[in-house]
């Protein structure tokens, strides 16, 4: 059996990804293992979820460090005595410096609940909203120095509806997220994505579609 790949998973929040990405692991949809979770956040649902996996998990606190680059230097520790190959950032809300990128060049993902480059930063699924966009959704990049500004992996599209809340809005483009991104770290697992420039080219290519959709529907 091939090695698995590892994968560290830093969450901030409730952890929904993360518990996507550790279900698709375990039913081998995916050929990795997440072998570390790590939260800034004591509270973390995410640091729970990996407690009732069996997985290792580590709270380190931003507020016992002086800079981003300590902080980061200490989740660099942490990620490589576990023997990580692949950072998937899972909901975390912190800017990471080059102290991780340097470490993990090109092997850092993050998730983000809008169709980038639209709406990057926070309460984003608000701004699709109200800009009155027809469509929103989520996409899974590789971090690069910028918010949000990474070469895009996969992206999912949801429409959005006359009646959309907030709420409404935000639970349609979570329920694709927790399908992008366990299938953006498959393909990141086969060595199957390929970056050029800003652009991630999937290796063998996908067979060409001129699928499209409108929203309102033409009938
Ligand atoms: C998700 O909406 C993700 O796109 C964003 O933070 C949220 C994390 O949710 N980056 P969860 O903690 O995975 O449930």
């Amino acid at each position: 059996m091939s090695k698995k790949l590892r994968i560290g998973a830093l969450a901030s929040g409730g952890g929904t990804n993360l518990q996507a990405i550790i279900d698709r692991c375990l039913d081998n949809s995916i050929d990795a293992e997440v072998a570390l979770v790590i939260s800034n956040n004591p509270d973390a649902g995410a640091l729970e979820r990996a407690r009732k996996a069996g997985i290792p998990f580590q709270c380190i606190d931003h507020r016992g460090f002086d800079s981003r680059e300590s902080y980061d230097a200490a989740l660099v520790k942490a990620l490589q005595s576990a023997g990580v190959e692949l950072v998937v950032l899972a909901g975390f809300m912190r800017l990471i410096s080059s102290v991780l990128l340097d470490a993990y060049p090109g092997r850092i993902m993050n998730i983000h609940p809008a169709l980038l480059p639209a709406f990057p930063g926070l309460h984003v699924q608000r701004k699709a909203l109200e800009y009155g966009a027809r469509f929103s959704g989520c996409t899974v990049h590789f971090v690069d120095k910028g918010v949000d500004t990474g070469p895009i992996i996969i992206q999912a599209v949801v429409p959005v509806l006359d009646n959309d809340t907030e709420q409404s809005l935000s639970e349609r483009i979570l329920r694709q997220e927790h399908r992008i991104y366990p299938q953006a770290i498959h393909l990141f697992a086969q060595g199957r994505l390929r970056v050029e420039g800003r652009r991630v080219l999937l290796d063998p290519p996908l067979s060409p579609t001129e699928a499209a959709l409108t929203n309102p529907e033409i009938r």
